[in-house]
């Protein structure tokens, strides 16, 4: 099984994934040793908390380009970010700041993991009015909101694409997350899953043995919609299959 992932800090020196260009080529290695075959990178994007980032961004993904066309001729890349939801975050999509995924409609999206729940409505709202889809990153982690099925329905149906973490499926950041994500596939509202891998050691890709969880807990073809079919769809801008 190949994977597509959507959501990692694999560039270095942008955000709080990999420091040095080593930890990054090592972090490519984890990540192609895990099967990942379509790769978007996404590092954060908040010149409040990371500075502009988007110029070592830039470099970062030119020297990652030339070790996987040497190294790993098979793996794709593609441009993404990760956006800190601020009022003008759009804006900074449509003057070309940071990317969309891949420059598409979609936008991986996140918020603080102690937002409320109104603020992450009206945030995710203010993307769609803006004619993009938000992808909204790790919705498991959102303390105010993760429990509440009823309230991640509502955003799912108002168009935001929910997506979970790998390590949070395998229990790594606890019990708590763990206990939301079998929640979310059990209601069958888990659009896509991603690694938000930030290291090779400490938070690693784990995709492949998140998609083994999914596939023995929720079948086969919701496992294969979430970690292959649904993210490579947007990677193409097409919509996404339900399951
Ligand atoms: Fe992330």
């Amino acid at each position: 099984m190949k994977f597509t992932d959507l959501h990692n800090h694999a560039l270095y020196a942008c955000d709080d994934g990999p420091k040095s260009e080593k930890d990054m080529q090592s972090l490519v290695d984890a990540i192609y040793k895990d099967n990942i075959r379509h790769l978007c990178l996404t590092p954060h994007y908040h010149p409040g908390y990371f500075g502009e980032n988007s110029q070592r961004a830039d470099r970062s993904f030119a020297k990652l380009s030339e070790y996987v066309s040497e190294k790993y001729p098979d793996l794709k890349l593609y441009r993404g970010n990760e956006l800190r939801y601020n009022r003008g975050c759009v804006e900074w999509v449509k003057e070309g700041k940071c990317h969309s995924i891949n420059d598409t409609n979609y936008v991986l999206i996140d918020f603080s993991h102690n937002e409320d729940g109104d603020v992450i409505v009206k945030g995710t709202n203010s993307i769609l009015s803006a004619g993009f889809i938000p992808v909204l990153a790790h919705v498991e982690r959102y303390r105010k909101i993760s429990s509440d099925m009823d309230f991640i329905r509502e955003l799912r149906e108002n168009g935001v694409i929910i997506q979970v973490d790998a390590q949070s499926i395998l229990g790594v950041f606890g019990f708590g997350s763990k206990r939301c994500c079998k929640r979310m596939f059990m209601h069958h509202l888990v659009d896509v899953v991603a690694t938000d891998a930030h290291g090779s050691i400490l938070r690693p890709p784990s995709i492949t043995e998140s998609y083994k969880y999914i596939e023995k807990h929720f079948g086969k073809k919701y496992a294969e919609t979430v970690c292959v079919h649904n993210p490579y769809a947007i990677l193409e801008n097409r919509q996404l299959g339900k399951e």
